[in-house]
Formats: C-alpha cells, structure tokens, sequence
C-alpha cells in the first residue's frame, strides 16, 4: 500500500489526448476539449480533497498557435466561458486562480477575464490553481534573462546563478512540481516547464485527458508515495 501521508505540494499535469478521444468517437477535435474540460473540474476538487496546495495545467502552448485557426479560435472561446463560469466556484472553494504564459498573445477580452479572475480570487487559500497558456519552457528561460540583463545594464560583474534566474522566471512566486502527470502515452515534456522540472517526478498513463478522473489521479498519487527522492544524494 502507498503511504497516503506523502502528498505532493505541487502537482502539475500536462493533459493530452483530447483529439484522439474525440476522433475515437468520430467528433471534432473541440469535442474532445470540451470533454477534458469536465476532467479539470474533477481533478480540481480532488486536489482540494487531498490537500494538494498548487495544480498546474498545461492548457496551451506556444507551438498550439500552430493548430488550425478554428481549434485554436474554438479553445480560446473555451477558457473565456470557463474563467468566467468558474469564478464563483474559485471563490466558494477558496480556489487561488493563475494564468502564466507569453498571455500578450492573447486576445485583449481574454487577458481582461484573465486579470480580473486572478485579482477577485488573489485572496484565497485552499488551492492555488495555475493555467499555462500559451506557454513554452524555452520562452520562460529567454523572458527571465531577458529581464535579468535589462535590469541589470551597466553593471559590471552581475552573473546570474540557479536561485536568481528562478527568480525571473514566470513561476517565481510557485514551488516547482513534486508530481507531473501526463496522460494519452506520450512520454516527453514538449516544451513545459524545463528548468522547473529538474527534480520532478514523473507519471506517464496511457489514459487520454477526457478519461482522466478521480480513479485515475489518486493512481498518479499512489505511485508518487511509493517514489524515493534522493537529489543526487545517498540515503
Ligand atoms: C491536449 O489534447 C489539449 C491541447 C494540447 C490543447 P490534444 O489536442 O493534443 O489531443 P491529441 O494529442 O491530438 O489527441
Ligand atoms: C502538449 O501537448 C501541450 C499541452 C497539453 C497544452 P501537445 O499535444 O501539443 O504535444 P505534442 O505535440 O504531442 O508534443
Ligand atoms: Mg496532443
């Protein structure tokens, strides 16, 4: 049995398959998003439930802007109905919201929501809930040093080191993931979080994001318990 008292503090998923559930059941891709969107409010709850502090979702990543304008125009219309469906529900549950990503790229009606979501809910304690959109680990880096060496100009001797440059970056007031999940049986990081992973424990399923339910993330939690971190150190 799993030790059920080693619960991560930040768990983050990165929620694939929803295409391919859809196209299983001959529907539109978008289908298959709205489906994945009932699997967010599970895992939400669930996270609450368990005492999971931060959940991170990869919701869209900079290379998405490359999908078909439809998809793309379709799950942008999504996240503007869910921010403001939800918000209530944020604050009945104590739930924190964020967005992190290159958010310029969003509509001007979609960052508004977006701001005002985070501001009514900034006071909140149960469970901080981070969107990624439009993000990329690669901009995240760039963006931070970027910012360090504006900062920065003129003088001399400023290097930046490990505790600095997270700092800079976009997660800088989140603790990095104990716990990433990805579902539909891809197994690599595409581009999430790079520098915030370095000691992340990782859960690859087979299961596509639609059918990725309460069952399914306390599978994830159990095989977290069982993990033995050792950080490049003996035990
Ligand atoms: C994940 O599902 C959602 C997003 C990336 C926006 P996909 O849309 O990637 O689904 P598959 O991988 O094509 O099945
Ligand atoms: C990763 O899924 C991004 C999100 C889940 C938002 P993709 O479906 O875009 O990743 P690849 O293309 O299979 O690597
Ligand atoms: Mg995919």
């Amino acid at each position: 049995m799993a030790d059920q008292e080693k619960i991560p503090v930040h768990v983050s998923i990165i929620m694939d398959g929803n295409g391919r559930w859809a196209k299983m059941r001959g529907e539109e891709r978008i289908f298959g998003h709205k489906a994945g969107a009932d699997s967010v409010r599970a895992c939400v709850e669930y996270a609450i439930e368990k005492g999971i502090k931060y959940l991170s979702l990869f919701a869209f990543s900079e290379e998405n802007w490359g999908r078909p304008v439809a998809e793309v125009e379709g799950l942008m219309k999504m996240m503007l109905k869910a921010i403001l469906d939800e918000t209530p529900s944020f604050m009945k549950n104590g739930i924190r919201f964020k967005a992190i990503g290159n958010l310029s790229r969003l509509s001007e009606g979609l960052r508004n929501q977006i701001d005002e979501c985070m501001a009514v809910t900034a006071g909140n304690t149960n469970l901080t809930l981070i969107i990624f959109l439009s993000y990329s680990g690669k901009w995240d880096i760039l963006q931070a040093v970027n910012r360090f060496m504006q900062d920065n100009e003129g003088k001399e001797g400023m290097l930046l080191d490990a505790d600095l440059l997270s700092r800079y970056l976009s997660t800088r007031d989140i603790p990095d993931p104990d716990l990433l999940i990805r579902t539909s049986g891809e197994q690599r990081i595409s581009n999430y979080m790079l520098w915030q992973t370095a000691y992340t424990e990782y859960y690859f399923t087979d299961v596509l994001w639609p059918d990725f339910r309460k069952t399914q993330f306390q599978e994830a939690l159990d095989a977290f318990a069982m993990r033995d971190r050792r950080y490049g150190k003996v035990k």
